[in-house]
């Protein structure tokens, strides 16, 4: 179907506010901070800004613990500053989508304060409530995503409530329907600012089975996963389309769900015109080292076929109806360049091999902060220096199953959220430019050659790269409305592909590997469009390059 939606053709650029760019001095980020980079951003061919959440939390998850839906955060200042930001962003064309945290509150949100007081109070039934097994412990052994039970027992109200995530994030209770009132207010209140989308988290656990039952212990502590418990049940898409027909629909914006669980197959359901949401992130293509969840000291080697037939899947799916939110990063990720090359791969050719193939699949590019300058992760020497709470659960998931300290460290390096939540490097100047404060979280030590002053400078820099994809991707139809054919399947260093509208056809090839790689000749007919060397290959790929190629099909 023709793209015909302005959040089609256009990049969207999400930012982690904590870590973007601090105007006080305080360490943290600010939303006064984006709106004074609008210029820079717009320069990347961003029409929307994806924030993650900037309302009041006691910040256990970074802002994914909410206390107030309506509110905006002290630390990232006022909602005159949020309303400034959406007419500034606008004056440029741009627009701003909030992050809808839907599936849990704070433990601190009014609401849970009064549910946990008794058993019979006005919000009793707006949390997941349920009795000690006769023995006292939890009600089933499901294991939370960040590791540890996923029932914490008040001793107010003498009963367990469920939290997919942290202690400190309980379950709503969605089938209440003063529940899903509360929550369809709260997204109209935003929709009345102005605001040009929502990005959903955490969507696919809002519906719990009916019966809770054990599950079969997947680790050494006796637990099975919250995920594969609850994860997509059945009766979800009923709450979803109330959702869409009480908020999204007729104001023109655009939703993308965070779907983990639901697979490419089943995208045809969620999203376009029958679906509820306009795009979905699924997560088949970042978790190519994993064959169950995401347990950190459980990821093995992955072939190139296995992430090329993920991305292949999720073009079909959404090849006839729906859209697909391309991306590699998010501030739930490592850093691209780290996890998906191999060891000791030269970043800035890793970093410009991926964004050849963000740019020029089908769909909406979603490029995550500090992406475009090839941001790397980092690697600190104790789990105290890590700030977020995943690894935290997962270093002690991997004590638990037998591995070393130095071990369960190493999968902290490799997949931790902080890889990418250090502060965003704006210049080779102390703190990266981020503040001149004490930052919240260390920049990363490459900042001083690593920095997007230092790239604004280099024409062969990453981010000028960025910046001429997001122009192609702008001007070249089959970019945004070709169909979208895999080549070279079985190639296991290079990914390769054909956008074709009419005569035109755009072809593009990443060799993901750091050795030569041969490419068929005709491959290279046409005119060269961009490329990730200063010169066109001629019968191989050398390590990472990327080429897009335009031809004239006869
Ligand atoms: C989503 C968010 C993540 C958060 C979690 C709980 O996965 O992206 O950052 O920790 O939900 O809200």
């Amino acid at each position: 179907m023709k793209a015909t939606h302005w959040w089609q053709n256009t990049a969207v650029y999400q930012i982690y506010p904590k870590s973007f760019n601090d105007t006080r001095g305080k360490g943290t980020g600010d939303l006064r901070g984006i709106t004074e980079k609008l210029d820079y951003l717009k320069s990347l061919g961003a029409g929307a800004l994806w924030l993650t959440p900037v309302y009041p939390s006691p910040m256990v998850d970074n802002g994914y613990d909410i206390s107030d839906y309506c509110g905006i955060h002290p630390d990232f200042g006022t909602l005159a500053d949020m309303e400034e930001l959406i007419a500034e962003a606008k004056k440029r064309g741009m627009r701003i989508v909030m992050d809808l945290v839907y599936n849990h509150t704070s433990d601190e949100h009014p609401w849970f304060l009064e549910s946990k007081k008794s058993r019979t109070n006005a919000k009793s039934d707006w949390y997941i409530w349920r009795d000690a097994k006769e023995d006292g412990s939890a009600p089933t052994n499901w294991r939370g995503i960040f590791g540890g039970s996923a029932w914490t027992y008040s001793e107010e109200r003498g009963q367990y409530y469920l939290h997919t995530f942290a202690e400190a994030q309980p379950d709503l209770n969605w089938e209440n329907p003063e529940v899903r009132e509360a929550l369809f207010a709260a997204a109209n209140f935003w929709l009345a600012k102005g605001v040009g989308g929502f990005r959903i988290d955490a969507i696919t656990y809002i519906k719990k089975p009916a019966v809770f039952t054990d599950g079969e212990p997947d680790a050494a502590d006796g637990m099975t996963s919250v995920h594969d418990m609850t994860a997509n049940t059945p009766g979800i898409l009923d709450f979803l389309h109330e959702f869409r027909a009480r908020v999204f629909d007729g104001h023109d914006i655009f939703t993308v769900g965070e779907a983990n669980g639901v697979t490419p197959e089943e995208l045809p359901l969620w999203v376009g015109e029958n679906g509820v949401f306009s795009m979905l992130f699924e997560f088949s293509h970042v978790l190519v080292p994993y064959e169950g969840g995401e347990c950190w000291h459980k990821a093995l080697p992955w072939p190139l076929t296995k992430l090329k037939r993920a991305l292949t899947a999720s073009q079909h799916a959404t090849a006839k109806e729906g859209w697909f939110p391309i991306y590699f990063e998010n501030h739930d990720r490592a850093r691209s360049v780290n996890y998906f090359f191999p060891k000791g791969a030269d970043k800035k050719l890793a970093a410009k091999a991926l964004a050849a193939v963000l740019f020029t699949l089908r769909g909406t590019p979603f490029i995550y902060e500090g992406e475009e300058l090839g941001m790397t992760n980092v690697a600190w020497d104790s789990i105290d220096a890590y700030d977020d709470i995943s690894s935290h659960g997962q270093y002690a998931l991997a004590l638990e199953d037998g591995f070393s300290k130095e071990e369960a460290l190493g999968f902290v390096h490799f997949n931790s959220r902080d890889n990418a939540r250090t502060p965003m490097q704006w210049t080779a100047e102390r703190h990266a430019g981020f503040t001149s404060g004490t930052p919240w979280l260390p920049v990363n030590e490459n900042y001083r050659t690593l920095n997007a002053a230092a790239e604004e400078k280099d024409t062969d820099s990453v981010l000028h790269f960025y910046r001429k994809l997001a122009k192609l991707r702008e001007t070249i139809p089959a970019l945004l409305d070709g169909v979208y054919e895999e080549l070279l399947e079985e190639n296991e260093q290079i990914y390769a592909f054909s956008r074709t509208l009419g005569k035109a056809r755009i072809k593009t090839a990443v060799n993901f590997s750091t050795k030569d790689a041969a490419l068929p000749a005709d491959f290279l007919r046409g005119t060269r469009l961009a490329g990730s060397y200063a010169d066109a290959p001629t019968t191989s790929l050398r390590p990472l390059e990327a080429v897009i190629y335009e031809e004239e099909i006869q």
